[in-house]
């Protein structure tokens, strides 16, 4: 395995290879994503949920981000490492933006997220200047959940699809080297996939995406709180663990635990 790159993402949209992606926030599950091969790892601000257990994802700070990308990073040999920027390290100025995105890469970020289309463009196209290569996210965009009202499929009335593809058109103008459709019919995402050069990484947004994204805990079962259609799990963790944990407490109460072999 090498390291892989913004060269590699855009020559698997060239070739027709799927791009799988997952959130890490932490050494020990970036070190398993990595050495099963996962090209891509988001260190999401997803972590104020499934890690945090915050409500939503705004109350995220620079810090928590900074925190668990230096987690990741260090557990990471190929994957390249994409830091999402929080709720309020982006939209205040592109100064502000700049001078975060600048923060995330000393922890070991190789590029950063940042949500919103034609709005956040020159934002984007600032950061490249820097050498910060960026990942957009258009549709359903969780930092604007009060505007949108909650957490609603976007892209459903034309007036809305015609946005979104102005806002993917934005973003691509705009140098970043891939694209977050999260949240839309499957159709409009196949259509932005196919008219724009750049790999799209769908999230809810059906199959004909260049590539997925999923949050870890959301695939492995850890994360009950809500279950979106658009969620696959691949294990049931949670069970897991509290069956592991069950009778570790039976073993410490009965003193099963610790045996000779675990004694000096
Ligand atoms: O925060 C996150 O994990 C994300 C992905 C799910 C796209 O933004």
């Amino acid at each position: 395995m090498k390291k892989i790159t913004v060269l590699d993402i855009g020559k698997m949209k060239g070739e027709g290879e799927k791009i799988p992606v997952l959130t890490a926030y932490d050494y020990t599950m970036a070190k398993i994503l990595d050495e099963a091969g996962v090209p891509i790892i988001l260190i999401g601000d997803s972590a104020g949920m499934v890690f945090a257990g915050y409500k939503n994802t705004l109350s995220v700070t620079m810090d928590e981000i900074r925190y668990h990308t230096r987690a990741v990073a260090n557990g990471t040999k190929n994957a390249m490492i994409v830091a999402d920027m929080p709720f309020l390290s982006y939209q205040t100025s592109v100064e502000d933006a700049k001078r975060n995105a600048g923060l995330l890469v000393q922890e070991g970020a190789e590029a950063v997220k940042l949500e919103g289309g034609v709005v956040v463009a020159d934002t984007i196209s600032a950061i490249i200047d820097m050498g910060v290569p960026v990942m957009g996210h258009i549709g359903l965009t969780p930092q604007a959940i009060h505007r949108m009202g909650g957490y609603k499929v976007q892209g459903k009335e034309k007036k809305q699809r015609k946005r979104l593809f102005d806002d993917a058109r934005a973003v691509e103008k705009a140098g970043a080297f891939s694209v977050v459709l999260e949240g839309m019919p499957s159709d409009l995402a196949r259509e932005i996939t196919e008219a724009i050069s750049l790999p799209t990484i769908g999230i809810g947004a059906g199959p004909h995406c260049d590539g997925q994204v999923l949050v870890i805990h959301d695939i492995l079962g850890l994360y009950d709180n809500i279950k979106p259609r658009f969620i696959k799990r691949y294990a049931n963790l949670k069970e897991l663990i509290s069956s592991a944990v069950n009778v570790y407490v039976e073993d410490v109460k009965k003193g099963r635990f610790p045996g000779k072999e675990h004694s000096f």
